[in-house]
């Protein structure tokens, strides 16, 4: 059998990581500014990590939800102290688009409607309805066209208003750095009248931080830069460096009711052990705060740059942590690639001309200024 062939790849083989770096197979080391996709938060291979996965799957990888599982617990317990929602509760899956399904199923179960109200550019995965609010026609298909999502746009607030007065909207669900959509950030004030408006026709407000959640902005979550807080947050990516898992974090407002969500793998005993590795790592190693400074250092140091005219091409540099865009006037293609090639540097991508830096959040600010030399290399002799 040969695989499905639906990803573009890299003629690369990663077989090894620590920290911020990964190494080929032929032993070349490669600086990484793209974190497997937002996904390696903690660094990789992380020792804590490593040993505390290890240490679980020795004891027991997997049982079901039929019976107590105090990982579970615990997680919650700790999740809800770190990122500051202690009166949450969580349901646990295994990935992003999981995550999202699911709060949105909820919110439907809630009000009973079925409208949902998403952002132009929006990303929020590739199942039925996580696709379906995901706003790029190439990837959904006619069997997830259900007509429940009308797309919007960002930070204007009228469109937004004149829908959810209609009172039939199920759910709002935004990003509020889009990852996807190029690196675009939510203002506090679009992101506050929408709050209100929510509150006063009963639509749920979803926050979906599976990108820009879990420290990466230089929050624990990047809506809690614009003074709102949401119904429901969903995460996955950097909440188990790498081992497959989503979260929905619940406002009290909803009731649990027994059956009505479910799932077997979700919140299994080695992830749940590792995740509460991650969140031992990004506390000791105060990595929320270490996003932020490295982040507001890039920005900077890249903007700076721009102005002065070191890095020819790049028009504009934005973002929030270490969830940064720089956007070019050429496609991103063959920087990016150079980058890695003669570079060795990963980077992640957006659009046709936004090279995204989604590195671990343990990056230093030596190895930040090494990007900046290496981007700046890569630009002057394009
Ligand atoms: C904002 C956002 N939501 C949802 C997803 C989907 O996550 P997953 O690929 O784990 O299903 C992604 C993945 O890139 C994402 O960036």
């Amino acid at each position: 059998m040969e695989l499905f062939d639906v990803y573009p790849l890299f003629d690369i083989t990663i077989d090894k990581g620590q920290g911020c770096h990964v190494w080929d197979d032929k032993g070349q080391e490669y600086l990484d500014l793209y974190g497997g996709h937002a996904v390696i938060s903690v660094g990789h291979s992380h020792p804590h990590y490593v040993e505390a996965i290890t240490r679980q799957v020795n004891k027991l990888g997997f049982y079901s939800n039929s019976v107590q599982n105090p990982l579970q617990r615990e997680l919650a317990h700790r999740l809800g102290k770190v990122c500051g929602y202690d009166d949450y509760q969580l349901f646990l899956i295994n990935s992003g688009a999981e995550a999202n399904e699911n709060a949105l199923k909820l919110s439907s179960f809630y009000n009973g409607r079925t409208r949902v109200l998403s952002l132009e550019k929006a990303f929020h995965g590739r199942t039925s309805l996580a696709v379906e609010v995901t706003n790029n026609p190439k990837i959904i298909s006619p069997i997830n066209d259900n007509g429940h999502v009308t797309y919007l746009p960002i930070n204007d607030l009228q469109p937004w208003k004149a829908e959810i007065e209609k009172g039939d909207v199920c759910a709002v669900i935004i990003e509020c750095i889009q990852g996807v959509g190029g690196i675009r950030l939510v203002t506090k004030e679009f992101l506050q009248g929408l709050r209100e408006l929510c509150d006063q026709y009963d639509t749920v407000l979803i926050c979906d931080e599976i990108q820009c959640g879990y420290g990466r902005s230089g929050k624990f979550f990047a809506h809690q830069h614009l003074g709102v807080k949401p119904d429901i947050i969903t995460v996955a990516k950097g909440i188990c460096n790498g081992f497959p898992m989503g979260g929905v974090l619940i406002s009290p407002k909803f009731k649990p009711v027994y059956g009505q969500l479910g799932t077997t793998f979700g919140g299994n005993h080695l992830g749940c052990a590792g995740a509460l590795a991650v969140l031992d790592v990004i506390e000791q190693e105060k990595l929320v705060e270490n996003a932020a400074k490295v982040g507001t250092y890039l920005i900077d140091t890249l903007t700076a740059e721009m102005k002065a005219g070191n890095l020819p091409h790049v028009v504009d540099v934005r973002g929030q942590g270490l969830m940064i865009g720089i956007e070019l006037d050429i496609p991103y293609k063959e920087p990016r690639t150079r980058l890695i090639k003669e570079q060795h540097c990963f980077t992640g991508c957006s659009g046709t001309n936004v090279i995204r830096l989604l590195p671990p959040l343990c990056l230093s600010m030596d190895e930040a200024k090494d990007f900046v030399e290496r981007f700046k290399t890569v630009l002057n002799a394009q």
